[in-house]
């Protein structure tokens, strides 16, 4: 791949704030774009995004001096350049950047950088962009596990945990599994409504209501997955996001929005037993928090058997992290978030760690994201058998299972859906 010409640009993300857009041209003018999302519920040791900290400029978030950095150093140091693989093109980007957190260049401007290569690349190629990722023979479609109701971080309401997932699992195909997903996001809305909740949504597109508890929560999602027809555990289970990282301060956890208590390590533990005990629940991501190693290794010992265990924060998509997590027996799961670690090379390599280790990858959007599907080819490249990539509405989601319905047409009898065998152990 002969790079002619790169071209960045400030362009938005779904709340509103600025991100980084490239463009890169080929020889024979083949053109493809990359955008980078981004988080706000952030892990410590995430590669970090470059934002100009002028207050003057959308409050400091503005990414102009990562567009430059592309338009002056990167443009020179890639036009007219040959790249054989996406690994060489990440490789060279990384050493140009020079730190060991992408803090120079700004990971927002490397992803974008690495998404459009890896685009450009595959219309070079002539193959979609899951082939381009990961050439197989067959593939499987995932089960998309939609974030229905939007707490924490993602929503000005009063629910402390982030993030209420429906799996439609039990179902012939991706087209299928998201159809009954949306029957129970509209569902829910209804229920929603009728109890006298508001029916707004927050960052991914999840209702956002006021509940009594977090408890409601579930009750509530398990009473729209009945009316519309499912039985939970059966065809639908939840999946679960607390994000505790943020519920974390001198060594307890802090319930800082209703229910104002502080739990320990062990009690949230006792949390998550009780409610896996009583809810279908089949996942349960960031349970704990990233600086929680020790209260990890119990959690891991006391539930793994039983549930699919995700580290999102404590990881941070990262394959040093990943393996230190791997040694230490924390989680049966990965969550892989690709502006985490800045790269698709470093994403794959992640994956492939996780997986070689017979640990489970999730692949996840941001709370901040954009009209940039690559996530969705992503999950299909790897085999991973799952995504979140938010809730029933919202374009900058539904993009994503736009892009995967296409996917799973065009593989026709080549893939295969994942179904509730994706969340077991063996
Ligand atoms: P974030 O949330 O993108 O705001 O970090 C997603 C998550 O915590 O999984
Ligand atoms: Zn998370």
């Amino acid at each position: 791949m002969n790079i002619k010409n790169v071209l960045a640009r400030e362009v938005l993300d779904s709340r509103g704030n600025p991100t980084v857009e490239v463009e890169i041209t080929l020889n024979g003018d083949i053109k493809a774009r990359g955008i980078s999302p981004s988080g706000a519920s952030t892990g410590e040791k995430e590669a970090v995004e470059l934002r100009d900290g002028d207050r003057k400029r959308y409050g400091g978030k503005g990414v102009e001096k990562a567009v430059e950095g592309i338009q002056t150093e990167v443009q020179k140091a890639i036009v007219n350049h040959k790249f054989a693989t996406q690994k060489e093109f990440d490789q060279f980007l990384i050493g140009l950047d020079g730190t060991p957190d992408k803090s120079r260049l700004g990971a927002n401007a490397i992803l974008a950088l690495s998404i459009a290569f890896a685009r450009a690349s595959s219309l070079a190629n002539k193959i979609p962009l899951y082939r381009q990722l990961f050439d197989r023979e067959r593939y499987v479609m995932p089960v998309p596990c939609m974030n229905v109701i939007n707490g924490g971080r993602h929503a000005d309401n009063n629910i402390n945990f982030q993030e209420f997932m429906i799996a439609p699992h039990h179902a012939p195909s991706f087209k299928e599994s998201i159809r009954m997903g949306e029957e129970v996001f509209h569902t829910l809305k209804d229920l929603l409504r009728k109890k006298g909740y508001a029916t707004g949504v927050g960052d991914e597109g999840g209702f956002a209501p006021n509940l009594k508890s977090d408890e409601e929560a579930l009750e509530i999602i398990l009473e729209a997955i009945i009316a519309a027809g499912y039985q939970p555990g059966k065809d639908i289970s939840i999946c679960l996001d607390p994000a505790t990282s943020e519920m974390w301060s001198d060594g307890k956890y802090q319930f800082f929005k209703s229910d104002k208590k502080e739990l320990s390590s062990d009690e949230m533990i006792q949390l998550w037993e009780s409610w896996i005990k009583q809810y279908p629940i089949i996942l349960l991501e960031d349970g704990l928090g990233e600086n929680d190693w020790e209260g990890w290794q119990k959690l891991t010992k006391k539930l793994a058997s039983q549930i699919e265990l995700v580290g999102d924060d404590i990881f941070c998509t990262n394959p040093k992290i990943i393996q230190k997590g791997i040694h230490q027996k924390i989680a049966n799961s990965v969550l892989i978030k690709l502006n985490q670690i800045g790269t698709i090379w470093e994403t794959l390599e992640a994956v492939s760690l996780a997986q070689q280790n017979d640990y489970h990858c999730f692949i996840s959007h941001r709370s901040g994201e954009t009209e940039d599907t690559t996530i969705a080819d992503l999950v299909v490249a790897t085999n991973a058998g799952h995504i979140k990539t938010g809730s029933g509405c919202r374009t900058e989601r539904i993009a994503k299972f736009n892009q995967l319905l296409r996917i799973e047409e065009e593989l026709g009898t080549k893939a295969t859906f994942a179904g509730l065998e994706t969340f077991k152990f063996n």
